[in-house]
C-alpha cells in the first residue's frame, strides 16, 4: 500500500501510523507511478481540497490496472454555506476557521457542482458503480444529538467506481 499528501504534517502522521510500502510527499496531480500500477485506488475526503480534481482523477486512472476500482469520499456538493448555493454551477473557494480544544484551525476547499466530479470521472474512463450519502443511524444520533442536521441533509458523498476491463 503507498500513499501521497501535499503535506509534509500528514505524511508523517501516515509514517507513524504504518502499514505502507510507500509514502510520497507531492501533488496529487502528478502521480509518482507507472500506468497500470495498482488495482485499488482510495481518495478520502480530498478532491474538494485539490486545485486540479480532474487532473488528479485521470491520474488515479492511469496507475490503475483494468478492472481496478477507485473509491472516494468528499464533503457533499450541497453541503456550502448559503453564500455558496447562490450559485451552484460556479466553483466557491471557502477557507473556514475553527477553534476546537483550544486549536484554531482553518479548512480550505474548493465547493464544486456534482457534475464536475461526474465529467472528471466519466472523461477518465471511470464508471460510478455505487453511490452513497452516508447519515446518522437513531442510535448514533441518541449517543451525539449534535449530528442531527446530518440527518436531514447530506454532509458527505461517498463513491465505488471502477476502470471497466478492456473489450
Ligand atoms: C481533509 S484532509 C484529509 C486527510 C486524510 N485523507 C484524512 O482522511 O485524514 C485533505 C488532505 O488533502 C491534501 N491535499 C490537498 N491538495 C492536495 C494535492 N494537490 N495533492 C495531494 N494532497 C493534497 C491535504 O494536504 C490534506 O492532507
Amino acid at each position: 500500500m503507498v500513499g501521497i499528501d501535499s503535506s509534509p504534517t500528514l505524511v508523517e502522521l501516515a509514517r507513524e501510523a504504518g502499514g505502507y510500502t510507500e509514502l510520497v510527499c507531492a501533488d496529487a496531480a502528478e502521480l509518482p507511478w507507472e500506468a497500470q500500477t495498482f488495482d485499488l485506488a482510495l481518495a478520502f475526503m480530498t478532491l474538494h481540497d485539490m486545485e486540479d480534481m480532474a487532473r488528479t482523477v485521470a491520474e488515479i486512472a492511469r496507475v490503475l490496472q483494468r478492472g481496478g476500482r477507485f473509491w472516494l469520499a468528499i464533503v457533499h456538493p450541497l453541503n456550502r454555506p448559503p453564500e455558496g448555493l447562490d450559485d451552484y454551477f460556479e466553483d466557491h473557494r471557502f477557507a473556514d476557521d475553527f477553534e476546537r480544544d483550544g486549536l484554531r484551525m482553518t479548512f480550505e476547499g474548493i465547493d464544486r457542482p456534482l457534475e464536475a466530479y461526474a465529467c472528471a470521472l466519466a472523461r477518465a474512463g471511470f464508471l460510478i458503480e455505487e453511490l452513497r450519502e452516508p447519515r446518522p443511524t437513531a442510535a448514533t444520533l441518541a449517543s451525539a444529538p449534535k449530528l442531527a442536521k446530518a440527518a436531514k441533509r447530506p454532509y458527505f458523498l461517498h463513491l465505488r467506481c471502477v476502470l471497466p476491463p478492456a473489450h
